[in-house]
């Protein structure tokens, strides 16, 4: 096994967290921080899009690459975009092309047992991602959360152990109400990666900009930024200018 993937099998918590260029992933993989997620969130905090449904393989290539240049001790992840992955053979088609940008493992949204067996087949390692699904934001119509009722719950641990099944190492999941989060990760023998759906969660993954204060337009409800980056960056480059204008 590749070392950088021992995270997902050791039992330790996981501490994951996005990046999306060179430096930042160097800082993180610096920091200690176990992997390092090339999301596709790298749409709107990276390249103004209002969701993650713009973003092309060629987005992804080129910054999986430039994380993977800054990166020497983390896990890197790079994520499948939407409409990547419609078919199995898709999947691992563009899933090779984030694993010679230097991805170590990738990720994609849904219980799609078909494509992640496709790519666990292959030979490349894959993290599923349920609850809900940044790419389904228009059906959705929002960021709503998941697992409210004993139904949703159960359709949930089923999505779970439908991607544990099919060969996946770990699984994010997103915006699920905390109280149901317990429940589907003893159903899990692969971890639970938690964002936005409390602490029950075997790891925690966040957006760097929401963690950091640097996208200070939107927080999510569920973040409590350490650093307010964004406000730095306006106070540095404030000054510049006055001291420029004299
Ligand atoms: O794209 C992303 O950053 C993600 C995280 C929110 C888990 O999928």
């Amino acid at each position: 096994m590749n070392p950088r993937l021992e995270i997902f099998y050791t039992g330790q918590k996981i501490a994951m967290l996005t990046a999306y260029d060179y430096p930042t992933a160097r800082l993180l993989d610096e920091a200690g921080v176990d992997a390092i997620l090339v999301g596709d969130s790298l749409g709107m905090v990276v390249l103004g899009y209002p969701d993650t449904t713009s973003v092309t393989m060629d987005d992804m290539i080129r910054h999986t690459s430039a994380v993977a240049r800054g990166v020497a001790r983390a896990c890197v992840i790079g994520d499948l975009p939407i409409h990547s992955y419609d078919t199995p053979e898709q999947a691992v088609a563009n899933a090779r092309r984030l694993i010679e940008a230097g991805a170590h493992a990738v990720k994609l949204e849904g219980a799609h047992v078909p494509q992640i067996a496709a790519l666990t087949t292959a030979g490349i390692p894959v993290i599923g991602h349920i609850g809900m699904l940044p790419q389904s934001i228009r059906e959705e119509g929002g960021y709503k959360i998941k697992g409210k009722t004993p139904e949703a719950l159960q359709a949930l641990i089923e999505d779970g152990l439908a991607v544990e099944k099919a060969g996946a190492i770990g699984v994010v999941v997103e915006l699920v109400k905390h109280e149901s989060m317990r429940p589907i990760t003893d159903a899990l023998r692969i971890p639970t990666i938690g964002i936005g759906s409390g602490e029950d969660c075997d790891g925690q993954v966040l957006v760097l900009h929401d963690l950091v204060g640097l996208f200070p337009w939107f927080t999510p409800k569920f973040v409590h930024p350490q650093a307010a980056v964004g406000a730095a960056i306006r106070e540095a480059a404030a000054a510049y200018a006055a001291r420029v204008h004299g």
